[in-house]
C-alpha cells in the first residue's frame, strides 16, 4: 500500500514544472514559510491536508475520551478544570480546520473522510478511560506526546499550520500540567489512589510511545516530509525524546513505568546518554489504525450522531447567510 502511494507521489512531482520545484525547494531550504497562495507541489499540498486533518480529526475525537469523564470529576476544581481543557481540544480542531482548508479541501469534505473511515486519527483515542486516574495519565503522557510532537511543527514549513501551532503548543502545556498535578495527587494519596495511578500508567504507556507513528525504517512519508521540512523531527527521535523525558518524571511520582527493558544509556545520543527501551507493539499499533482499536466504533459512533445533531445548526447558519446575501443584493 505504502509503495503504491510513494511511487504515486513520485509520478505527480515529475510532472511539477522543473523551475517551479527548485524555486520550491529553495524556499523551504532557507527556512520561508510557504503561504496559501503561494506555488506548491501537488504531494506537498496532499500530504499537508492529509496531516493537518488528521490532526484535527485528533483533537476532536480527543475530546470524547476526556468529555466522559466531566460529570465525574472529584471536585468543582477540578471539573471547572477539565472542562476548559476539552473546550480547549475543541478550539485546536477548529484552528487546524481553518488551516487546512487554505489548501483547497472544504472542512466539510475532511469531516465526511474521517466518518467514512477513509482519513485517520490518532489511535491513542481509542483506548477507554476507566477510571479517573486515567485523566491523570492523558494529560502527563497523551498531551506531552503532542506537545514533543508539535512543538517542533512552530517551524513547520506551512506558514497557517505552523501560527496554529503557537497557540495550540501554549494550550497543550497547561494540559500537560494539568495531568501530571492529578497524577501527583493520586501518587501521593491512599494507597488504592496509588495503584489507580499505576495502572493508569500501565495502559497509557505504550499507546503513547505509538503516537509518534511507526519506526523511522517503516513510515512512507518521513523522507519526504523531512525533506519539505513539513516533519522537522522523524518519529523515532521524538519518541526518544519523550521517553528520556518521562521516565524521571515517573521515578518522582514513584511510579513504575511497565517496560522491563527499559535500561538508562550513557553512550546514546552521541555521549549524552538516553534510556533503552522495549519493543513497541507494532502488530496492535497496525490494527489500532485499521480501525480495530478496543473503542474505535464507539468513537465513530459518537462523531457520527454529533455530526447529525449539529445538522440543524448548520442548516440554520445557511439560511441566515442566504437570507444575508438576499438584503446585501435588495
Ligand atoms: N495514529 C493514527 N495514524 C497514524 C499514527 C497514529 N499515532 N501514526 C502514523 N499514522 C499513520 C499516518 O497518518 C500515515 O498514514 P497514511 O497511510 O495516510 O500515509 C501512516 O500511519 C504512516 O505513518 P508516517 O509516519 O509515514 O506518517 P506521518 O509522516 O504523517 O507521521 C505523525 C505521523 C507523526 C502522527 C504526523 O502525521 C504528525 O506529526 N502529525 C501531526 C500531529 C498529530 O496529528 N497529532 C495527533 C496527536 S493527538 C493530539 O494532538 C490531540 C491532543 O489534544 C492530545
Amino acid at each position: 500500500m505504502y509503495t503504491t502511494e510513494l511511487t504515486k507521489t513520485a509520478k505527480i512531482e515529475n510532472l511539477e514544472d522543473p523551475e517551479l520545484l527548485e524555486a520550491f525547494e529553495a524556499r523551504v531550504a532557507a527556512d520561508e514559510f510557504i503561504e496559501p497562495n503561494d506555488w506548491m507541489p501537488e504531494a506537498y499540498r496532499r500530504t499537508l491536508t492529509r496531516q493537518i486533518s488528521q490532526h484535527a480529526h485528533s483533537e476532536i475525537v480527543g475530546m470524547l475520551p476526556e468529555g466522559n469523564w466531566i460529570s465525574r470529576a472529584p471536585s468543582l476544581r477540578r471539573k471547572a478544570i477539565l472542562l476548559a481543557k476539552v473546550q480547549d481540544e475543541a478550539g485546536h480542531g477548529l484552528y487546524l480546520y481553518c488551516a487546512a482548508e487554505t489548501l483547497g479541501t472544504s472542512r466539510e469534505e475532511m469531516i465526511l473522510a474521517l466518518h467514512s473511515g477513509k482519513a485517520k486519527y490518532s489511535t491513542i483515542f481509542n483506548y477507554p478511560t476507566l477510571t479517573w486516574a486515567d485523566i491523570g495519565a492523558i494529560g502527563w503522557l497523551v498531551d506531552g506526546a503532542a506537545i514533543m510532537n508539535q512543538v517542533p511543527l512552530q517551524r513547520t514549513s506551512y506558514g497557517p499550520y505552523a501560527r496554529a501551532m503557537v497557540r495550540i503548543c501554549k494550550e497543550e502545556s497547561f494540559h500537560q500540567r494539568q495531568g501530571y498535578e492529578i497524577m501527583i495527587a493520586l501518587a501521593n494519596g491512599t494507597a488504592q489512589q496509588k495503584r489507580m495511578a499505576q495502572d493508569a500508567l500501565n495502559r497509557w504507556w505504550w499507546p503513547s510511545l505509538m503516537m509518534f507513528g511507526p519506526p523511522d525504517d517503516n513510515s512512507p512519508n518521513t523522507a519526504q516530509s523531512m525533506r519539505w521540512r513539513i516533519k522537522r523531527e522523524t518519529n523515532d527521535e521524538l519518541r526518544q525524546k519523550f521517553v528520556d523525558i518521562s521516565v524521571p518524571q515517573a521515578e518522582f511520582l514513584g511510579l513504575t513505568v511497565p517496560d522491563p527493558d527499559l535500561k538508562w544509556n550513557e553512550a546514546k545520543d552521541e555521549g549524552r546518554g538516553g534510556y533503552d527501551f522495549g519493543a513497541v507493539d507494532w502488530e496492535e499499533f497496525y490494527a489500532v489504525v485499521r480501525g480495530e482499536g478496543p473503542v474505535a466504533k464507539e468513537r465513530m459512533k459518537a462523531r457520527r450522531d454529533a455530526w447529525d445533531d449539529g445538522a440543524w445548526v448548520r442548516d440554520a447558519a445557511a439560511a441566515y447567510e442566504a437570507k444575508r446575501q438576499q438584503r446585501l443584493a435588495a
